[in-house]
């Protein structure tokens, strides 16, 4: 499509569960979009997907996909986004990129505009978009590091399937399906697809995402360690992860235990939690409220509750973060860097 003043964008990975995300994202958000291209793999070229009142046709990515291209998201996975990147860049065109592929890279900002937006003036290209579970984490660890500064995090995730991709949205419903007709079927994508060995995750919990490193840590876990200490430039904090699947279709959980560095009381950690942008403070355990993922689920703010002073250790809080891990934590971030860039740009 191309009607409008605006940038000409592209999306690569526009079928998959983020890429979908991000095409609404930019319609909801009323991003200044001129063109559209949307991009995947040839499995899916000439897929039609909506797109402000019209339907697109969706192309296989090549060579010159990018040419006339000012802004493209990339939501294909790593290897996708190492071949097309540099083609993209060549070309012109600013990369925000949802893989890990460059996230750790020096001279790639890893952004959550709210927290350190002012890093993207160092770009050179390439921008790259955190981990979902990351980029819940440092929005609430943000205000209490300005406020009452950090000793160590502590965290455990909840983290729905959807996170690992539209194959493994589609393998829970299969399974829950399959229960309920008192029948199983063999399961092929979670923990995670490339590994040898797979476990059901209808009426399961499995506390492996990503394969294992040389320490008993997974790769997820040590990107919320990697990628939490560079967005909050804070290359020493201790951040220890331990991340779960869990069957939630959408919407990742977290368990925090954060030791501050001066002790704080929990109306002053509400006060600069509510103080601090699109972050929602939902705690009254009178009223039994706190968040959870089906009411979280289609929000772009990040919620907060459960707060409690630990028995123990004086400076030591305990919380609760949800959020929808499709938005906040892909497609709306990857928005909101691109309206933040933008905003530099052309004011
Ligand atoms: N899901 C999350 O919560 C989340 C959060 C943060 C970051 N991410 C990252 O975002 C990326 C995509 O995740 P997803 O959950 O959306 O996965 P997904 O549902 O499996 O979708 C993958 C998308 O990438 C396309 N694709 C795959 N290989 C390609 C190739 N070689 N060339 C061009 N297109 C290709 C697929 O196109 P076809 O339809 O043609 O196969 C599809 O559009 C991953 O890097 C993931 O780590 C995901």
């Amino acid at each position: 499509m191309e009607n409008r003043a605006g940038y000409h964008v592209a999306v690569l990975g526009a079928t998959g569960a983020v890429g979908r995300e991000m095409v609404r994202t930019l319609e909801r958000h009323a991003f200044p979009v001129a063109s559209l291209r949307l991009l995947a793999s040839p499995r899916s070229a000439g897929t039609l997907l909506p797109f402000s009142g019209e339907q697109l046709r969706v192309e296989a990515v090549n060579e010159h996909s990018f040419d006339g291209v000012d802004l493209a998201l990339f939501s294909a996975g790593g290897s996708a986004s190492r071949q097309w990147a540099p083609v993209a860049v060549n070309a012109g065109c600013v990369v925000i990129d949802n893989s890990s592929a460059f996230r750790m890279e020096p001279d790639v900002p890893l952004i959550v505009p709210e927290v350190n937006g002012a890093d993207l003036g160092h770009h050179h290209g390439l921008i790259a978009n955190p981990n979902c579970s990351t980029a819940q984490l440092v929005l609430a660890l943000e205000p209490l590091k300005q406020r009452f500064g950090l000793h160590r995090v502590i965290v455990s995730t909840y983290q729905a399937v959807s996170g690992s991709g539209q194959r493994a949205i589609d393998e829970l419903e299969h399974q829950l399906q399959a229960w309920v007709r008192g029948e199983s079927v063999a399961p092929a994508v979670l923990p995670v697809a490339d590994a040898a060995v797979h476990y059901p995750i209808a009426l399961n919990v499995l506390p492996q995402i990503d394969h294992f490193l040389a320490d008993g840590f997974t790769k997820e876990e040590e990107k919320m360690q990697n990628e939490t200490q560079k967005i909050l430039h804070a290359p020493r904090l201790a951040v220890s992860a331990t991340c779960v699947r869990v069957p939630v279709v959408r919407g990742h959980s977290e368990s925090v235990y954060v030791e501050l560095e001066e002790p704080a009381e929990i109306p002053e950690i509400r006060d600069a939690l509510r103080a601090f942008p699109t972050v929602v403070v939902e705690d009254d355990p009178d009223e039994q409220r706190y968040p959870y993922p089906l009411m979280c689920a289609g929000r772009e703010e990040t919620f907060v509750g459960r707060l409690r002073r630990d028995r123990y250790e004086e400076r030591g809080i305990h919380f609760w973060i949800v959020s929808d891990n499709l938005l906040r934590g892909a497609a709306s971030n990857a928005v909101a860097i691109a309206e933040t860039w933008a905003e530099a740009v052309h004011g």
